[in-house]
């Protein structure tokens, strides 16, 4: 039970997290659908959100990457400008809002001290706020106008994990109920689709072994590591470095694959990791292509694609899903590589060092 806050068999909360997935999107379906069957967010909600010319997402490291995603789904679905801000950036640099704003504070906490600035400096202007957070009663759920939660049970781990996917569900329901609002007919049935990718996360922790000797032999001694991906995929690999970086201290950084031309393929070695993802049919080739400008400076690298667009030398396949909703499915073999590379470097998996689990300082 994704509420359960012992660790019970698991020898870390990171890994027990990490396998409750499923388990928490299948409970968000349940939580969000009414007695037909159809995925509903409180009518209040709707409106305010319908109201806004344009949605400002706020949030911080996982949270700002989950935002990430979030506005891609709302933006393809309900056809809504999103813009989406560090929250320490945009306390002390506020962009120029639009005449009718709506804020969207993205937190598992609830408590992270950056984000709640910038919720204070929006209250002051008079603009709505929405808050999504796992935590009901948190300081950014009590402040802000409206909340939706995430319903994943309490989180423990410092790497967030099942928040992060949690986060993305809700957004993706929020897209599809704003998109009818809105009067925009979806090609797809979201409960159908949230569906399936709850089966493939199934799967996906079933891979354990394959993943574990993914990260052995493509981490157990480096010191740096790249994540590169187009659109989705872009911002699963910033989520892929972040957690391999907070929990294995090795170097990691996400690229887009278009902008490693640009600088960063100089850092290239012999040998360096560098992990593509690709699920998005358009940029397939985009990034198979970046792969092969990195293996032509010496690259070790590892693809991750979706099937259906797999190839012979890519490393692992997940499941086909929506292609709007793969980031819950790609972020999981991330997740487990990172949990086996601290593991086979025997990090404190559940407690990084220099990080708290929810940061309640500026
Ligand atoms: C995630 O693995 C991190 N520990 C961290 O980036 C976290 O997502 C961030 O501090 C935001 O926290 P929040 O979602 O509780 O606001």
């Amino acid at each position: 039970d994704a509420s359960d806050i012992e660790k019970g068999t698991y020898p870390h909360y990171m890994l027990k997290e990490i396998d409750e997935q499923p388990l928490v999107i299948r409970k968000l379906i349940q939580k969000y659908q009414n007695e037909n069957g159809e995925l509903v967010i409180d009518e209040d909600i709707i409106n305010a959100v319908k109201q806004a010319d344009r949605l400002y997402i706020v949030a911080a490291g996982t949270s700002y990457h989950a935002g990430l995603v979030g506005a891609q789904m709302i933006e393809k679905l309900a056809k809504v400008p999103v813009e989406v801000h560090v929250a320490s950036e945009f306390n002390y640099n506020m962009p120029i809002l639009s005449e009718k704003p709506l804020f969207i504070f993205i937190s598992q906490s609830g408590e992270t001290a950056d984000s709640r600035a910038v919720l204070v400096q929006v209250k002051e202007l008079g603009h709505p706020a929405l808050t999504v957070t796992n935590v009901q009663g948190s300081t950014l759920s009590r402040e802000a106008d409206y909340t939706l939660l995430l319903h994943a049970g309490p989180e423990i781990a410092v790497a967030s994990t099942k928040a992060y996917t949690a986060q993305l569900g809700v957004l993706s329901i929020l897209a599809a109920v704003l998109a009818e609002a809105k009067g925009h007919t979806l090609e797809f049935d979201l409960v159908q689709d949230l569906g399936i990718v709850a089966n493939a996360m199934e799967v996906l922790c079933n891979a354990k072994e394959e993943l574990e000797d993914i990260a052995r032999k493509f981490l157990s001694t480096t010191r740096n590591c790249f994540f590169i991906g187009r659109t989705m995929d872009y911002y699963v690999g910033l989520e892929g470095a972040l957690k391999l970086k907070e929990i294995s201290y090795i170097q990691a950084e996400g690229f887009a694959g278009g902008e490693l031309k640009h600088g960063t393929i100089a850092l290239i070695e012999d040998g360096t990791p560098v992990i593509a993802i690709s699920t998005q049919e358009q940029v397939d080739l985009s990034i198979r292509g970046n792969v092969k400008e990195v293996v032509a400076r010496g690259a070790n690298p590892c693809i991750i694609s979706m099937k259906g667009l797999e190839t012979e030398e890519d490393s692992f396949v997940v499941p086909t899903v929506n292609e709007l909703l793969s980031p819950l499915v790609s972020v999981i073999p991330l997740q487990l590589i990172s949990y086996y590379a601290a593991l086979h470097r025997d990090c404190d998996v559940d407690k990084p060092r220099n990080l708290a689990k929810s940061v309640t300082v500026e």
